[in-house]
């Protein structure tokens, strides 16, 4: 492409080196889009005629064919998705495909590429992100009575919904949509047009590109235009953020189903088993998944740190930005498809969860609010509850079975009543303000996102 200007051949390790059709061909429905689009453009400020423009969109519509069909044929001295398809095109219909580079550089060309590329990734990770949703919310449905006690510091704290965790895990999908759906506003906007840096002498209208390929705005800096990857390092962030996410619920999934938990188990073909040990029945997705989170941050450092010292504007290093965004893509798309077909085969152990609740230290908060409600100040009644709690454990006896005349010795205000408090459901019930796990809230919020997660 610019044999005008050089007399020596490349060196064959440069182009090894140099290449990007082996990663950046996945680019290529984009790259004929937005070429289809720029030759439109090319036609009505007549640089081509109509019918050139005819030639060149049949004749990149049928490479794109035969890319999708898996026969055409990459060549890395033509180095990236671009020169490849011109070249073929210009192969198949001579010198009107010469035409179709005017006014552009492959600068703003792979700017324009990619963020088509992020626009369509973003609805399918979104798409994978509803699934995961309502694979959470189907579960929760299915063991809608199912306790368990719910941790801080991994020490258990007080019993919950088993629902209400997962519900908690619906929200925080729910957030990791609405950054993708927010970063879009940054991703639709149309660089063509940018030239190498500095736009071109042959003045296309930009609106017109922008409006074919349903782009919302039109970049309003060249230099900027075709320099900026900060679309790709949110999208990276934004992958990396639903990482930990899954990296979060997968941990929780890997205690749960341990031996010491015993609160799940995963379905034969979501688990495996060891080589070694005939018992074993592991659970590597989640393992797996926990360890791509990662992979998934690497990718946001590996992209923030090629574009921290670069000059403007356009620099080869930026070549650099694809492999880490479509590795992401990949991997945060293939964990929550798996993960969602894991949790829907996940049983719950209702019986040992509850088990694991009937600790009734998990009801020493509510000893202290049964105290507030009977006038005792809260930081009291606290300290009351720590002392019956030692003294709990001094004698080794549980709250249920201490007798009210010990209750007594320590506060004046237990009654009888104090006895209701060691039951699960009512502890639960009690539980009413909005956010909280009662079971009223729980099975609303469930219903609430079934529907919605419906009507998307
Ligand atoms: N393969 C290049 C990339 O991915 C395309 C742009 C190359 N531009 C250039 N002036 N060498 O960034």
């Amino acid at each position: 492409m610019w044999k005008g200007r050089f007399q020596e051949a490349t060196s064959s390790l440069l182009t090894q080196y140099g290449e990007s059709i082996s990663f950046d061909w996945r680019l290529y429905k984009q790259d004929i889009a937005g070429s289809c689009a720029h030759a439109r453009a090319l036609e009505r400020k007549g640089i081509i005629t109509h019918d050139e423009l005819a030639q060149i969109v049949d004749g990149l519509e049928a490479i794109e064919h035969e890319i999708t069909e898996g026969k055409f044929e990459f060549d890395i001295q033509l180095e990236d998705i671009h020169m490849n398809i011109e070249a073929e095109l210009t192969k198949r219909i001579g010198n009107t495909g010469a035409k179709l580079h005017t006014a552009r550089s492959r600068n703003d060309q792979v700017a324009l590429d990619l963020r088509l590329y992020c626009r369509d990734e973003t609805a399918s990770i979104t798409q994978k992100l509803r699934s995961m949703q309502s694979a959470l919310v189907t579960c929760g449905s299915k063991f809608s009575n199912a306790v368990l006690p719910g941790y801080t510091h991994l020490q258990r704290g007080q019993p919950v919904l088993f629902a209400h965790h997962l519900l908690a895990y619906v929200e925080m999908f729910e957030r990791d949509a609405a950054r993708l759906e927010d970063a879009l506003e940054r991703i639709d906007v149309m660089p063509l047009g940018s030239g190498a840096l500095a736009g071109s002498t042959i003045a296309l209208d930009r609106d017109f590109i922008a409006g074919q390929l349903g782009f919302k705005a039109v970049s309003q800096n060249s230099m900027d235009a075709v320099s900026d990857r900060d679309f790709v390092a949110e999208f990276l962030f934004n992958l990396a953020m639903i990482g930990a996410h899954l990296s979060r619920l997968s941990e929780d999934i890997i205690l749960w189903c341990s031996s010491e938990f015993g609160f799940v188990t995963l379905d034969d073909a979501h688990t495996t088993g060891s080589s070694l040990m005939p018992q074993k029945k592991n659970p590597d997705i989640a393992e797996l998944t926990r360890g791509k989170s990662g992979r998934l941050y690497g990718n946001l450092m590996s992209m923030l740190t090629t574009l921290k010292g670069l000059p403007m504007t356009y620099n080869r290093d930026l070549q650099e930005d694809k492999q880490p965004l479509f590795d992401s893509i990949d991997t945060a798309g293939a964990a929550l498809e798996i993960s969602a077909e894991m949790i829907a085969g996940m049983q719950v152990n209702e019986v040992t969860a509850r088990e694991a609740c009937s600790d009734s230290m998990l009801f020493a908060t509510d000893i202290a609010d049964y105290l507030v409600k009977k006038g005792v100040p809260f930081r009291e009644a606290h300290e009351v509850v720590g002392k019956l709690t030692a003294y709990s454990l001094e004698q080794n006896t549980a709250f249920p079975k201490i007798k009210l005349e010990s209750y007594q010795g320590f506060s004046e205000q237990f009654d009888a009543s104090v006895f209701d408090l060691f039951e699960i459901d009512s502890a639960l019930a009690a539980r009413s303000a909005i956010g909280a796990p009662s079971p009223q809230n729980v099975e609303n919020r469930l219903v609430y996102w079934g529907k919605k997660l419906e009507d998307r």
